[in-house]
């Protein structure tokens, strides 16, 4: 029988897209999301997972729980033969983190606590975690490989959660041996997936550079800031390693497949990224070419908190996971403006 999969945050831009690789390859797949973050439909059903269905032709089992009800969470446990856990849910905005760090260190940190803690009572004790680059802080080399020290100069508490737990999920797999852990630490994710179906759809005003490009794009807004043009970088904008989002769902296939198999009492963590950076110039003429629209952009002061270049040594997830990211920046473009130009407004039918 196929192993059955507990998906935390599985309505999410990350998570969606990687619930339908898990569906792909056959695993049954169960979903855990308090909808915080995702369009929710009349009946209740998250309209990415709708989409997810439809996508796949295969059903995914879907609970509105928050992390923080331990006693919904072990229900959930409890009516399903899980064999791992994919942590995707958190909040992820950084200059929000920084107003609200109690609300991220709870959701992030303690909720992936009680997670662990539900997990433990049921000997579920297989996870892969959805880390983040941001716990190198200021990289002191480049590229980055995963033994870069962590944690120094995280300067927001969203990072400063996502460094937390992969703490405490080192000490968790030091405790008891039959815990095995991997720690994903993502680049930045963009693009959508090639159907145009699903994708990045963020509340309120873009945070993050593609998807701001995109509603420029479509005439949601009028033209893109560019943070910085003063940076020691090739032409002085910020440099970054942009991984397509189906190329970071199969990462995660890869974890799995390898915590399934053999892994077991050790925690390890990989990059995933594509080992590439581009500068928001280069991005900005892809997304043209590939659109073909003009996005309008003015060059602004650097954005506080900001780095000058970040891009990964994605090596040892290739050697170690057979992983590689396969898709190029034209390729995160194009699907990108698929999903936006088919879904304006995201998964609602007007702005929001
Ligand atoms: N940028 C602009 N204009 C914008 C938005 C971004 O010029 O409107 C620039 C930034 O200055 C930066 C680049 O585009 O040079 C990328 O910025 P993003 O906000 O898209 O991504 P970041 O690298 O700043 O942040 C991402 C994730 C965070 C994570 C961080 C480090 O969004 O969650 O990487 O891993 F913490």
């Amino acid at each position: 029988m196929a192993a059955t999969i507990l998906v935390t945050g599985g309505a999410g831009y990350v998570g969606s897209h990687t619930v339908i690789e898990l569906l792909n390859s056959g695993y049954e797949v169960v979903v855990v999301d308090n909808l915080v973050n995702a369009c929710q439909g009349k009946d209740g059903q998250p309209e990415a997972l709708k989409r997810v269905e439809k996508i796949t032709g295969k059903k995914v089992k879907f609970y509105n729980v928050d992390l923080l009800k331990l006693d919904e969470l072990d229900k959930v446990f409890s009516a399903h033969p899980i064999s791992l856990v994919m942590h995707f849910a958190a909040l992820k905005a950084v200059g929000e983190s920084v107003s609200l760090p109690l609300a991220y260190y709870k959701n992030n940190v303690s909720g992936s606590i009680i997670l662990l803690e539900v997990m433990k009572s049921h000997g579920v004790k297989k996870l892969v975690y959805s880390s983040s680059a941001t716990v190198y802080g200021t990289p002191q080399s480049l590229p980055l490989t995963e033994d870069h020290p962590t944690g120094q100069g995280c300067t927001n508490p969203y990072g400063k959660s996502k460094y937390f737990v992969e703490e405490i999920l080192k000490d968790l797999v030091i405790s008891d041996k039959e815990w095995s852990v991997v720690s994903l630490r993502y680049f930045n994710p963009v693009g959508a997936h090639k159907s145009g179906h699903i994708g990045e759809d963020p509340s309120g005003i873009p945070n993050n550079l593609m998807p701001y490009i995109s509603q420029v794009a479509v005439g949601r807004r009028p033209s893109l800031s560019v943070y910085g043009s003063d940076y020691e970088t090739p032409d002085g904008t910020g440099v970054r390693d942009y991984i397509h989002i189906e190329d970071l769902a199969l990462g995660h296939i890869a974890a799995a497949k390898l915590l399934l198999s053999s892994l077991s009492g050790q925690f390890k963590v990989y990059n995933l990224g594509t080992g590439r950076g581009n500068s928001v110039l280069e991005v900005i003429k892809a997304f043209e070419e590939a659109s073909g629209r003009k996005i309008p952009y003015t060059i602004c002061p650097r954005r506080p908190g900001d780095i000058a270049a970040s891009y990964a040594d994605a090596s040892l997830a290739n050697k170690e996971l057979g992983w590689t990211a396969a898709k190029t920046l034209h390729d995160m473009c194009a699907d990108t403006w698929r999903w936006q130009s088919q879904n304006p407004h995201g998964f609602s039918s007007s702005e929001h």
